[in-house]
């Protein structure tokens, strides 16, 4: 057998900034001259049209940016207007869009696409560019709260396939990721409120003090203020990127998935509700059930529990939902077969992330399926309790 080694290094790169297409931000021009390009090089720009709704200057803006960094680059046409949310990666046909503008526009390996929106644009556009010519550069524009501080900031990108989400897609480390701050301000309440989730799962796996000022901050968060939203966000991305860099497997090639606590009931309860419950609303449910499960079997102590619970019903999220116990066909509840589907997805042996104490990870390779049982019930016992407290303060 004949081997070699061959060694790749990737840069990844974050930015925080504001408003960066205004022609005066340097943001852009600064990471394109990174390269140092013979010409300037071109770029196509693809856009959520709900962000482009929500920001009726945007289009404007990027051609005026460009016109006032024509020596940096050269746009390769208009911007490619693309279904905002989890729908657009049901549609195939979307794919081949993206590549027919990327075709058509002419762009080569020494191109960019730049892609603006909320994780579900951002997984298609990147998934095609990292096909079309075996790879195109793409910079990363999140725009929401939750793919600005987690899934926007990561290398992986795909769509749903088979009925199955992300069945199909690759590993490509964006170029860039540039998280715009003012993107934030246009987006609904609920949209606003889903990243903070993602922060306080990744300071209870990673960081101590960072739930700790989640904490102090959560009367600015549960209003929803630009400035705690921002400081959580920034912070949450950071860890994130920290993790794929130095976790020693960016590309998940182990069966392990740290940043996922609260995920194999999460996923499933989207699928279950039909989506009506959005990510990060199933992330605060799934997390509740992994941490009262925890207490049930000694990992965890209960004022802990109690504590994380609270700080996430404050925020204004749910800690249960009743497609928790909903049937399935073989009788039990269908929440259960989340966790084969979860081990499936990565393949190998079954393995759950969860918290023995707040900052610490844990993982597990099995799971009681009666103990899960016993903790939805728990949680639906103290929802109502919950529900009673809130009825009788109106
Ligand atoms: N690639 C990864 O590593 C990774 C990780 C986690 C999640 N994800 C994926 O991310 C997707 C979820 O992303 P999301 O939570 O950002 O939601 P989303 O992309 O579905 O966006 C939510 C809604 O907000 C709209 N929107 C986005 N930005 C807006 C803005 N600034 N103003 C007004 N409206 C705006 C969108 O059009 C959409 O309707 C899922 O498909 C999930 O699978 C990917
Ligand atoms: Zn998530």
């Amino acid at each position: 057998m004949l081997e070699k080694k061959i060694r790749l290094e990737h840069s990844h790169r974050i930015l925080f900034t504001r408003q960066a297409f205004a022609p005066a931000n340097p943001c852009i021009r600064d990471l394109l001259l990174l390269d140092s390009p013979k010409k300037p090089p071109r770029v196509l720009v693809f856009a959520d049209d709900q962000v482009l709704a929500a920001n009726p200057g945007l289009r404007e803006s990027i051609r005026a940016h460009a016109r006032a960094h024509a020596e940096v680059y050269d746009l390769a046409g208009d911007v490619v207007e693309l279904p905002g949310g989890e729908s657009c990666k049901n549609d195939f046909a979307l794919v081949e869009d993206c590549w027919e503008a990327i075709h058509e526009a002419g762009l080569d390996r020494h191109s960019y696409v730049f892609v603006i929106g909320g994780g579900a644009v951002l997984d298609l556009v990147c998934f095609a560019a990292s096909t079309a010519h075996r790879g195109i550069r793409h910079a990363r524009f999140p725009t929401t709260t939750l793919s600005q501080g987690d899934g926007g900031v990561g290398v992986k990108n795909g769509v749903n396939f088979f009925g199955k989400k992300n069945w199909v897609g690759s590993f490509a480390v964006p170029y860039a990721v540039v998280n715009d701050f003012a993107f934030l301000e246009s987006l609904p309440a609920r949209e606003r409120r889903n990243g903070i989730i993602e922060a306080i799962k990744v300071s209870l796996i990673r960081d101590r003090a960072f739930f700790e000022e989640i904490e102090r901050l959560a009367p600015e968060l549960a209003r929803l203020e630009q400035p705690a939203l921002e400081r959580v966000v920034q912070r949450s991305a950071e860890l994130h990127v920290d993790h794929i860099a130095t976790g020693g497997d960016p590309f998940e090639l182990g069966s392990a998935r740290p940043l996922d606590f609260g995920h194999w009931a999460a996923h499933k309860l989207e699928q279950i509700t039909r989506f009506e419950v959005t990510h990060g609303e199933a992330v605060a449910i799934g997390m509740a059930v992994d941490l009262v499960y925890s207490v049930k079997t000694g990992l965890l102590d209960e004022a802990t529990a109690q504590r994380v619970l609270r700080l996430v019903e404050s925020l204004g999220f749910h800690t249960y939902h009743h497609g928790l116990l909903a049937e399935g066909q073989r009788g039990g509840p269908v929440i259960l077969d989340g966790l084969e589907e979860f081990r499936e997805h990565l393949g190998g042996e079954l393995t759950v992330t969860l918290v023995p104490e707040v900052g610490r990870k844990l993982e597990v390779h099995e799971m009681d399926p009666c103990v899960i049982v016993a903790a939805m019930e728990e949680l639906k016992a103290r929802s109502s309790k919950f529900e009673i407290r809130n009825t009788g303060l109106r």
